[in-house]
Parts: structure tokens; C-alpha cells; sequence
């Protein structure tokens, strides 16, 4: 009897209705058992010896003991933990530790308490507080701006690549370092790239101890630095494993035609996930039209009818959105062309074009020639001396010449001039 009542009591979030099978337990106990004091006579103390120590990188092991002081009766006691900074939290624990991962640079700082469960009512200690001080360092001296990506390899290592920005308030002469913690591994970066002032702005670890199949795990990153003009306080930051994998490239992409559709097909990127997981985005782009197409695709392959007249351009990237929410996008993979019209080469347009305009140039010029040559032939320079006919109208032309001269002597008018001429013609 006694040990069930202890079981249902031990329970910290039970239903109503089962308190109220509790309660009719005690007091069938009452009986035979000692009576447990009530509630509001147990005086509640608060735990000792509360102690935060940074077990790993951005790791903190909250412990504490229970307050020798405190009655020893057979009462469920429980712990309320309440992380203050820097993300609040709330929880209890029936075990005198936690362990907390979060990012320290800015310190942390938490309050915990005694909790008593009895007779459905919640008794609670005085609170104790506890805090670790923020990581020493100039203020803006931190990396900033971190970012990082992982990437299962053909091996079945991951690797980690990381970038960030030097803090605004970050001495010329400032070396980043970067360490990674997974699980119980940690590691520096050995092969940094850097910016102008040679300061260490993006790192990469080609193989790391992260495990490719390792579901929502932390990976933890850790930058601090050195300079001879200030401390450079360090930057921490938690990455979910899988909200920060890059996909791989989907593999074999491959396009054929058939008839009036476009068949496109490709195989799952190497990775742990299953085939179920991956959405595909395929990228169509049409040639002659000049238009684009995206569609999201969950197969692994891509049917359309399409414009056979036209040349076509594709190519298609992965996610693993299905199974892992927030993952990155992989590249896109190589682009495949099909179908007829080739002009995706502008160095080809312009020799096309060169070579078009160059014909076309030579093709007038022979025609200007042969029409020249045509025109001579069809009306040969008129030799006047040789002229057999008198043309009456050069007869005109001579005398109307003759009066311009005159009238222009006179008058020195065109208008005049014309008249004239009208004048003369009219008389012959
Ligand atoms: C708490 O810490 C003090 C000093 O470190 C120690 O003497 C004492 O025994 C500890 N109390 C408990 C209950 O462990
Ligand atoms: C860096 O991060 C800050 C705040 O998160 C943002 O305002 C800023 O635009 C970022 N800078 C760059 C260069 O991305
Ligand atoms: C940077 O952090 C690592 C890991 O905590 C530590 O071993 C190293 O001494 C630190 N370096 C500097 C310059 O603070």
C-alpha cells in the first residue's frame, strides 16, 4: 500500500482525478502508517552549495546539494531550475545537476529552489542565486555575423565551413580563432582565410568528428581572438547539425527527349536521409521564349511537352526540407542543354553576325559592279557630235538657254528665268 501511494505521489504532473485517487489512498493508510505532519508545518530550505562550472565550450554544469537542514521524511523533493540569462527557462529536476548548453561570451546566470509535493498542494523554498560572469574582452571586439554550413563528403566525413565579420571595434592587427565543439570533441580550425588586414574572417575543417547521421544535434562554435591593442572578447553560437547542413548536389542529372516532352532525371545526393526526404527544385529555362521556369518537385524526375523548335537549358538543386525543416539548399548542378536553336554562346551570335554582315557587304558589292556594268552596256554615253536626229527638245533648250542668258543680263531673277522660258516655249 505504502509503496503505491509513494509512486503516485512521486508523479509531479498528475491529473486532478488522480490526486483525488491519491488522497483517498493516504487516508486509507492512515491507519497503519505514521501521519506525515501536514503541509504548511514542513519548513521548506533552500539548496546548498549551488555551483556553476563551464564543463566544455559553451557548456555549464548547474549543481548543487540538498540542504542537510531539511527534514529527512518521506516527502518528494524536486528542484526548480529558472535560467535567467541569456535565454530564460524555466524547469524542475529530481537530480541535484543540470547541464545547460548555451552560448557564454555573455555570461549566464540562474536561480534554483526547492520544490515539495504534498497533500496536492506545492510547497517551495526561498530562492538561491547563482551567475557566471560575461567573457572578458573590449566591447565590439567579437566576431559577428557567424554563419556556418556542413557538408557530408563522398567519404562520409562532414566538413565545417564558417564565416563571419571582424567586429566593428576589432583592432587592424586582430587574429580570430575558431573551435568547434561536438558532443565531447573539440577543435580548432587549422586552415583559416583572411580579409585585407589579414585578420581570419572564414574557416574550414574538411573532416570533423560531427556524425552524418546525427539527428538534431548541437554543434557548438566558439571564436575568440589576440591583438596587441585590445582584449578580444570571444563569440559563441549554437548551431542545430541538421538546420545547418548543406544538401549535396543532386547526382547523374540527365535529359533526353521524346517526341514533344522533355524527360529529365536524376539519383538522391549522397546523404544519410533516405530518398522519402528530398525535394527537388527544377530549373527550365526556354531559349526561344526566353522564359524561366521553377517548379518544386518531390521525384526524381521531370516531365514537360515542350516547344521542339525551341533549345532548352536546365538544371535542378536538393533539400531535405521533408525531414529536416530547416536545411540549406544544395548548388545547383551543371547545366544541360537540349533541343535545336543554339545561341547560348554570344561569342557564336557574334560571328554569326559578322560573318552575315560580311556576305551581305561583299553580295552589294558585287551587285553595285554588275549593275554599273549593266547600266553602261543598257545606255551607252550618247556621243552628241554623232547625233543623227535633231531633237526638237534640245532645240528649246538651246533657245530658252540663250534667253535666260539674256533675261539674266536684265533682270537677274530665276523667276524671271522661267517665265521666260515659258514665254519662249510658248511662242515655239
Ligand atoms: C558545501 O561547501 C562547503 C565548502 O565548500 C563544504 O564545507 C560543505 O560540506 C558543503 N556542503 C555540502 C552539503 O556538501
Ligand atoms: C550583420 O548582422 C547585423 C545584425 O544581425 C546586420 O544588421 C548586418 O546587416 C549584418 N552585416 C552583413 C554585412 O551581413
Ligand atoms: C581561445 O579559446 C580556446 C578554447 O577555449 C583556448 O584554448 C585558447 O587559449 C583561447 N585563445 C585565446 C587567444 O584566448
Amino acid at each position: 500500500m505504502c509503496w503505491l501511494v509513494a509512486l503516485l505521489i512521486y508523479q509531479p504532473k498528475c491529473m486532478p482525478s488522480m490526486r483525488r485517487v491519491i488522497l483517498i489512498l493516504l487516508w486509507t493508510t492512515d491507519l497503519v502508517q505514521p501521519k506525515l505532519p501536514p503541509a504548511a508545518e514542513v519548513q521548506l530550505l533552500p539548496p546548498v552549495n549551488f555551483t556553476l562550472t563551464v564543463s566544455a565550450l559553451a557548456q555549464v554544469l548547474l549543481h548543487w546539494k540538498p540542504n542537510p537542514k531539511q527534514q529527512q521524511r518521506n516527502y518528494t523533493i524536486r528542484y526548480d531550475v529558472k535560467i535567467l540569462s541569456p535565454v530564460p527557462e524555466e524547469y524542475d529536476t529530481g537530480r541535484t545537476y543540470s547541464i545547460q548548453a548555451v552560448a557564454l561570451h555573455n555570461g549566464f546566470s540562474a536561480c534554483l529552489r526547492t520544490l515539495l509535493l504534498h497533500d496536492g498542494l506545492q510547497l517551495s523554498s526561498e530562492w538561491v542565486k547563482e551567475e557566471l560572469p560575461p567573457l572578458p574582452g573590449a566591447p565590439e571586439t567579437s566576431a559577428t555575423n557567424l554563419s556556418c554550413v556542413t557538408h557530408l563528403s563522398t567519404s562520409s566525413t562532414v566538413s565545417l565551413h564558417c564565416s563571419w565579420l571582424p567586429g566593428p571595434g576589432a583592432p587592424e592587427d586582430t587574429k580570430y580563432f575558431l573551435f568547434y565543439r561536438y558532443e565531447m570533441f573539440t577543435e580548432e580550425c587549422q586552415d583559416y582565410i583572411q580579409d585585407k588586414w589579414d585578420r581570419s574572417i572564414e574557416c574550414r575543417i574538411p573532416v570533423t568528428h560531427i556524425d552524418a547521421e546525427g539527428l538534431d544535434q548541437l554543434i557548438v562554435i566558439h571564436i575568440n581572438g589576440s591583438s596587441n591593442c585590445a582584449a578580444i572578447k570571444p563569440f559563441q553560437q549554437l548551431f542545430n547539425q541538421n538546420a545547418i547542413e548543406r544538401v549535396n548536389v543532386p547526382r547523374n542529372v540527365s535529359v533526353v527527349l521524346e517526341q514533344n516532352d522533355l524527360l529529365a532525371t536524376w539519383e538522391k545526393p549522397i546523404s544519410p536521409f533516405p530518398k522519402e526526404c528530398f525535394e527537388y527544385e527544377f530549373y527550365l529555362f526556354n531559349w526561344k521564349s526566353g522564359n524561366k521556369q521553377i517548379s518544386k518537385i518531390s521525384s526524381n524526375s521531370f516531365r514537360s511537352s515542350i516547344d521542339v523548335t525551341s533549345r532548352y537549358s536546365l538544371r535542378v538543386r536538393a533539400n531535405h526540407h521533408i525531414c529536416r525543416p530547416r536545411g540549406v539548399w544544395s548548388d545547383w548542378s551543371e547545366i544541360l542543354s537540349v533541343g535545336q536553336t543554339k545561341l547560348e554562346d554570344p561569342t557564336v551570335w557574334i560571328l554569326t553576325v559578322l560573318c552575315v554582315s560580311m556576305c551581305c557587304a561583299f553580295l552589294l558589292a558585287a551587285v553595285i559592279c554588275k549593275m554599273n556594268h549593266l547600266w553602261s552596256k543598257l545606255f551607252p554615253p550618247i556621243p552628241t557630235p554623232s547625233n543623227k536626229f535633231r531633237d526638237p527638245f534640245s532645240n528649246i533648250y538651246e533657245r530658252a538657254q540663250t534667253c535666260t542668258s539674256e533675261t539674266e543680263t536684265e533682270l537677274g531673277s530665276l523667276a524671271e528665268d522661267l517665265c521666260c522660258s515659258a514665254l519662249h516655249d510658248s511662242v515655239f
